[in-house]
């Protein structure tokens, strides 16, 4: 089992992949999913997230690969042998049956459980998801936000092992999205649940998870932290993907190794060399990285304001320099710089990394 040991809790995948026909869904790759971690999947519409989702629930068989849950080689399992439940986005809750039945419903179907017993623990569940006493409405009676949390409190009362969601909350105003965002994620917390959550929305990713896999064509395309992926991504999918970027043009320089050097014209940066060589290179530059300040500055970047925009809390500039264009956001609001005006320009390093030209 390729040094796998029967206490590698949380979820492995191992070389699965997705063909159908002659489309390829998911490409074959490795992940790994710490227990009591939550880790979202994100990237575009179409990349591969529900169908890496659906074969970690069982829902849909591998093309080629394994999947471990908790040590145990589940991939031959269909999703009812699986101790898993799925979020789906649509909630696909009974509209006929009142919530505590609803919430009890896999009990009674899938395992068996006495009645009272089932609706016993369908109340508890209720309570840990904020809707005591809601037991007796029709789902149908509901808000978007508490027909979402019935669907939660279902999947929850089986006490899966790994805990799905496919984009919860895409039904939802962008208000209410924020705050079940954050209980999703603080319910994680408090009961150390292992959770793959499918998203296409970066801030979404960036606010709950443990992880982020971002995915393109069928691939992942880098995994790591919130901040090592918003700070620090491998490339430019990544970088413009997680955030607003603007991409200069640098020339590195300096011995191999972790540092390299990197000069916007006159503006020196040391930013780590991600394998890149000596040459040309593109710097991503996060809006908020970067610093404003006189004309004529020695060791800055000259540059032009483009375009000024006082934004209440902040102002924005579309600013013009021979490394390129440059997008920036500063929070100081006294005095708006005109556009044609002069300004030096220089970086906070950690919103600025090379990659590849
Ligand atoms: N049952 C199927 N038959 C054929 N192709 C499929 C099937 N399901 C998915 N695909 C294809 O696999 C690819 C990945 O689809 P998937 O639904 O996993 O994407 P996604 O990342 O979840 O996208 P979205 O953000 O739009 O939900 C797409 O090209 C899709 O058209
Ligand atoms: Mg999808």
């Amino acid at each position: 089992m390729n040094g796998l040991h029967e206490s590698d809790a949380g979820v492995l995948l191992r070389g699965v992949g997705k063909r159908y026909g002659a489309v390829t869904a998911v490409k074959p790759l490795d992940l790994t999913i710490r227990p009591g971690s939550l880790v979202t999947l994100l990237g575009p519409s179409g990349c591969g997230k529900t169908t890496l989702l659906r074969m970690i629930a069982g829902l849909e068989r591998v093309s080629e690969g394994r999947v471990f849950i908790n040590g145990q080689d589940v991939t031959p399992l269909s999703a009812g042998e699986r101790n898993v439940s799925m979020v789906f986005q649509s909630y696909a809750l009974f509209p006929h049956m009142n919530v505590r039945e609803n919430v009890a419903y896999g009990l009674l179907s899938v395992s068996g459980t006495a009645k009272a017993d089932a609706y016993a623990r369908a109340e508890e569940t209720l309570a840990t998801v904020g809707l005591a006493g809601y037991g007796d409405r029709l789902t149908s009676e509901m808000s978007g936000g508490q027909q979402q949390r019935v669907a939660v409190a279902r999947a929850l009362v089986l006490r899966p092992d790994v805990l799905l969601f496919d984009e919860p909350l895409s039904n939802l105003d962008a208000r209410l999205r924020r705050s079940m965002r954050d209980e999703i994620r603080s319910l994680q917390m408090k009961l150390g649940l292992t959770v793959v959550y499918v998203t296409h929305d970066q801030s979404e990713a960036i606010a709950v998870s443990d992880q982020i896999v971002v995915m393109r064509n069928a691939e992942i395309a880098q995994v790591g932290t919130p901040r090592e992926l918003y700070e620090a991504p491998g490339n430019r999918f990544v970088a413009t993907f997680m955030g607003e970027a603007s991409e200069l043009r640098g020339e590195m320089t300096g011995p191999p190794g972790g540092q390299a050097s990197v000069q916007l014209q006159g503006l020196s940066l040391t930013l780590p060399r991600h394998g890149l060589g000596n040459g040309v290179v593109g710097v991503m530059v996060r809006p908020e990285s970067v610093l404003l300040s006189s004309p004529g500055e020695p060791g800055a970047l000259q540059g032009t304001v483009a375009t000024a925009t006082y934004m209440g809390s902040h102002c924005e500039y579309t600013l013009d320099t021979e490394a390129g264009q440059l997008f920036a956001i500063v929070r100081e609001t006294g005095t708006l710089r005109a556009a044609g005006q002069a300004v030096g320009i220089k970086f906070i390093e950690h919103g600025v990394y090379a990659v590849a030209p």
